[in-house]
């Protein structure tokens, strides 16, 4: 049950949001920033602001995002802030918490009160649209995704989505709510869910679906699945189109403090739970490098690709020091640098060529 309080104690789950949100917009900024003189970033369902212990809301972690950047005067952007709140008691808070803040020169905060599904049309302006973050987390699936996904289409858009996968499971039968749910998924491919007994299988559609419609627009499409207390099948769903958003993505979900209470794990390929925390197996990304190349020889780019397009794991981070170097040191790698380039163990070069051994 959403809680009634125009404040409520801040979950678990919700500090770990919190951890990705602000890992990944650490990130995006000075990259997007750097480069365009305009950026917009959208809290559709924005909250009160502050928790009843005090926490900031993701509409204040957002605007640090760039107030606490040391580097902020170089960066090319001045953001522009859009926080969307429907109840008139939770808008009136953000509203002062948004008064109270001391904004930087050229930074501008606008807070509406009304509904995200009815704001965020007048938030698209097609090919004269900034590059712009969207965060959309609602306490249910009242958002419509094809506005998200008008948005996401246009250049360096892109959008981070809370999808209560398991709470949408359980009315998927419900004929009053099929068009609600038709509009938060995309389509009409979730009526696969219904008539399925088992809790997981409908759980499986209503994801895929929701993946599906997301991928008509946005070439990467990335879901976490969001653990906490037991509760399971909780997704944020990121989508961009941006190959260095979707590297900065994983970057932040790699960093999440598991001390938050609440873990992530990548759900986008089924079958293959990775867990983000330190402990991260990497075997397993030897065997999947194993399996899709096998004995033929693939170039370093090739590797890197099929390590962020098609496991959990982030070429940054993983790929060359954590698995690469040591298949290479202990013999398992041949490896053929390009001609000139510097032949030393851990380093792999563009057009360097890799082979396993056996
Ligand atoms: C899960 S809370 C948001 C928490 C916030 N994103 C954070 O992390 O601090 C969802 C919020 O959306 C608001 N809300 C519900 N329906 C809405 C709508 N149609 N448009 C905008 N806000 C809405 C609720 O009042 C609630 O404050």
């Amino acid at each position: 049950m959403p809680p009634r309080d125009a404040r409520w104690v801040m979950p678990d789950h919700t500090a770990a949001k919190h951890h990705v949100l602000k890992a990944y917009l650490d990130a995006w900024m000075p990259i997007v920033g750097g480069s365009w003189s305009e950026v917009l970033l959208v809290d559709g369902y924005a909250g009160p602001g502050r928790y009843a212990g005090g926490q900031k809301g993701s509409p204040l972690i957002m605007f640090d995002a760039y107030a606490l950047r040391k580097d902020r005067e170089k960066l090319r952007a001045r953001p522009r802030y859009v926080f969307i709140e429907q109840r008139p008691d939770r808008y009136q808070m953000l509203a002062a918490e948004v008064e109270a803040l001391e904004l930087p020169e050229g930074v501008h905060v606008r807070t509406i009160q009304g509904d995200f599904v009815e704001e965020l049309p007048r938030l698209i302006s097609g090919r004269r649209q900034p590059p712009t973050f969207l965060f959309v987390d609602p306490f249910g699936y009242s958002y419509e995704l094809e506005d998200i996904r008008a948005l996401v289409a246009a250049p360096h858009c892109e959008a981070l989505i809370y999808l209560p996968t398991p709470f949408i499971a359980r009315f998927v039968d419900d004929p009053a709510i099929e068009e609600t749910i038709s509009k938060a998924l995309g389509g009409q491919q979730w009526f696969q869910a219904r008539g399925l007994e088992d809790l997981a299988g409908r759980e499986a559609a209503i994801h895929d679906a929701f993946l599906s419609s997301l991928r008509k627009t946005a070439a990467h499409v990335r879901s976490f699945e969001v653990q906490s207390h037991g509760a399971s099948g909780y997704h944020l769903v990121f989508a961009t189109n941006d190959r260095l958003g979707l590297v900065k993505m994983k970057e932040a979900m790699w960093k999440v403090d598991p001390a938050a209470g609440c873990r992530f794990s990548d759900s986008t390929i089924l079958g293959q739970p990775v867990l983000f925390d330190a402990a991260a197996d990497l075997r397993l990304l030897e065997t999947a490098l194993r399996d899709r190349f096998r004995l033929e020889p693939f170039s370093i780019t090739e590797a890197e690709d099929f390590t962020l397009f098609e496991t959990a794991f982030v070429p940054t981070k993983h790929l060359r020091t954590m698995t690469l170097k040591p298949l290479e040191a202990s013999g398992h790698l041949d490896v053929q640098r390009p001609a000139g380039a510097r032949r030393k163990i851990g380093e792999y070069p563009t057009g360097t060529l890799l082979r396993f051994d056996r």
